[in-house]
């Protein structure tokens, strides 16, 4: 592994999952744990970048060298983003809630008997955080993650493309032995000529630092 890949670079990491409330006790998250981010963060680290690490509430140590900014909503994580760029590389791992209840109750909600035994929660669509960022006139080298359960290649690809990206981590997390919460991962990155390539199972860690030294060399090469 190339200490020197990324000396000077500017490399922005977003992780874990985002919280979105629903009133001042309950909220509605997923099941990320924020290790794939967290470790490619600190293999971006011990490549030279300077690393800025956006997350969602996980419970991990903050890698060495790296500047942690800790968010709760999708909303949140779109602005310390923002606040951050800009930078040259963006490695966006988190697993970002779509939807967010469309207000949140000042006061705890109470059971209504006049409504039976259902509740109907509105939910409105949150920012696309690695769309909006791909899209700025100062895009970084953008690179997306894409947890499916079916079709993986196929909708990764559709991504790579909607989302302006350059690369996109396609993993499939139908399977229990990688992805969400597991401390394995098999992955396959995808360009913009649909070439992919694939990295076998690991731990995180050294998926990350195979997928950061694989992903600096395509941003050298850009
Ligand atoms: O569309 P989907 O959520 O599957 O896309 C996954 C990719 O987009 C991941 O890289 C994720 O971090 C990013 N994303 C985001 N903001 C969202 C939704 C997804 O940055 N609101």
């Amino acid at each position: 592994f190339e200490r020197d890949l990324l000396t000077g670079r500017h490399v922005l990491i977003t992780a874990g999952p985002t919280q979105e409330n629903i009133d001042p006790v309950r909220y509605i998250t997923n099941h990320s744990s924020g290790k794939m981010g967290f470790a490619l963060a600190e293999a971006a680290a011990e490549a030279g970048a300077r690393v800025t690490l956006v997350c969602g509430p996980v419970h991990l140590p903050t890698p060495d060298r790296v500047h942690r900014i800790d968010v709760v909503s999708a909303r949140d994580m779109l602005a310390a983003c923002e606040a951050a760029m800009p930078c040259d590389l963006l490695i966006a791992a988190a697993a970002v809630a779509d939807y967010r209840p469309e207000v949140v109750a000042p006061h705890k909600l109470k059971k209504d008997p006049a409504s039976g035994d259902g509740l109907l929660l509105q939910m409105v669509r949150n920012p696309d955080i690695l769309a909006t960022l791909a899209g700025r006139a100062d895009r970084p080298f953008s690179v997306g993650f894409a947890a499916e359960t079916e079709n993986l290649l196929d909708y990764a690809a559709r991504k790579l493309r909607d989302k302006n990206l350059d690369l996109i981590v396609a993993n499939d997390v139908a399977n229990p032995s990688i992805g969400f919460n597991s401390e394995e991962n098999a992955v396959s990155v995808i360009d913009r000529n649909q070439q992919e390539t694939r990295f076998g199972q690991a731990s995180k860690g050294h998926i990350a630092r195979q997928l950061v030294a694989f992903i600096a060399d395509r941003f050298n090469q850009a």
